[in-house]
């Protein structure tokens, strides 16, 4: 009798949990989090951090999955996918929003910041802070900037001069600002997946592409191409990204808790990419399998002047303003 009486009060002591949704409550929200580079980079060392964060602070209750290498998604399917639930958070290139918000080609344009440090300044300036919010009516909340650093060319041939590059084919990001930038040195841009770049320059299908040293260290790009000339010409940053309803769509109090892992797990792999891009490019002088060329002044002015026609053309699109806040973040 006393048996009977407990398994019917565990069992109306069950029914109350489901129905309150404390039971379901076990089950935990997973984020998917989807990249294309190898885990031995900034942005692949800030997804492990960001899942250790969780999984120590919100253990149960909210699950990291990391997609490293294309390995779920390359960058021209995964803010589709995002938007259609299929992946929670990725960080893009900024080059690869072109389709969703006009404003980011802004950090494409070349020559436009000096160093890091000018970047980081306008990033976090209200400028910048405002451009995380630029494709909210597309269904995309930017969470956040991380580096990566600047970007260097690689090349078949050695690049010194503007003129070196004219005729050859390039790689770009799907950017129309970083296809205007190969065209003003006469050369032939391809758009084409970051997943497909090693192949193209091993069969020679390109010429060059161009890169941070993270990237062309981990990618193994500096094994098969035998110049790199450190122009230092543009920006390799990325955005978080979610989509607005899977961020919104958490509890107030775990959205606040991940955000605050984010931004930490963000400020980790910013750290980590100046430190990055020193030690990677040593990686290769060590290596000796290419050559690194420096420009002097009278050559670097070359680049500048032969790309800064690209400021223009995009001018209006991108607005004055917004080109000027940052170009001034240099001083
Ligand atoms: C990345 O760093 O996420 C990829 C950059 C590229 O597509 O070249």
């Amino acid at each position: 009798m006393l048996k009977k009486f407990t398994t019917l009060v565990a069992s109306a002591a069950l029914s109350v949990l489901l129905v309150s949704g404390v039971a379901q409550s076990a089950d935990p929200i997973t984020i998917k989090f989807a990249h294309v580079v190898a885990e031995n980079t900034p942005k692949g060392q800030m997804a492990v951090k960001f899942k250790d964060l969780i999984a120590e602070r919100l253990g149960g209750k909210v699950k990291v999955e990391v997609f490293p290498s294309s390995q779920l998604f390359d960058d021209d399917k995964v803010l589709q996918a995002m938007l259609l639930g299929d992946v929670q958070l990725a960080a893009p290139a900024l080059s690869k929003f072109e389709r969703y918000t006009p404003s980011l080609q802004l950090f494409d344009l070349p020559f436009l910041f000096k160093d890091m440090a000018a970047v980081q300044k306008f990033q976090s300036s209200d400028k910048g802070q405002a451009l995380l919010k630029s494709m909210e009516k597309k269904g995309l909340v930017g969470l956040g900037y991380l580096h990566n650093g600047l970007k260097q060319f690689t090349c078949s041939n050695a690049l010194r001069v503007p003129a070196d590059a004219a005729g050859k084919k390039f790689r770009v990001m799907p950017s129309d600002v970083l296809a205007a930038q190969f065209q003003s040195l006469k050369a032939i841009p391809l758009k084409k997946p970051f997943s497909e770049v090693f192949t193209l320059l091993e069969t020679k299908a390109i010429d060059g592409q161009e890169n941070t040293y993270s990237n062309i260290y981990s990618q193994k790009y500096f094994e098969i191409q035998p110049y790199i000339t450190e122009s230092n010409h543009g920006l390799l940053d990325y955005m978080v990204v979610s989509s607005t309803e899977f961020w919104m769509g958490m509890p107030a109090d775990i959205r606040t808790e991940v955000k605050k892992a984010l931004d930490e797990a963000i400020a980790y792999g910013n750290d980590l990419s100046g430190k990055k891009d020193l030690s990677d490019r040593q990686l290769i002088v060590d290596s000796k399998r290419t050559e690194i060329l420096t420009l002097t002044a009278a050559e670097r002015a070359q680049w500048v002047e032969a790309m800064k026609p690209v400021w223009k053309q995009f001018e209006e699109k991108i607005g004055k303003d917004l080109i000027d806040a940052a170009y001034n973040s240099n001083n």
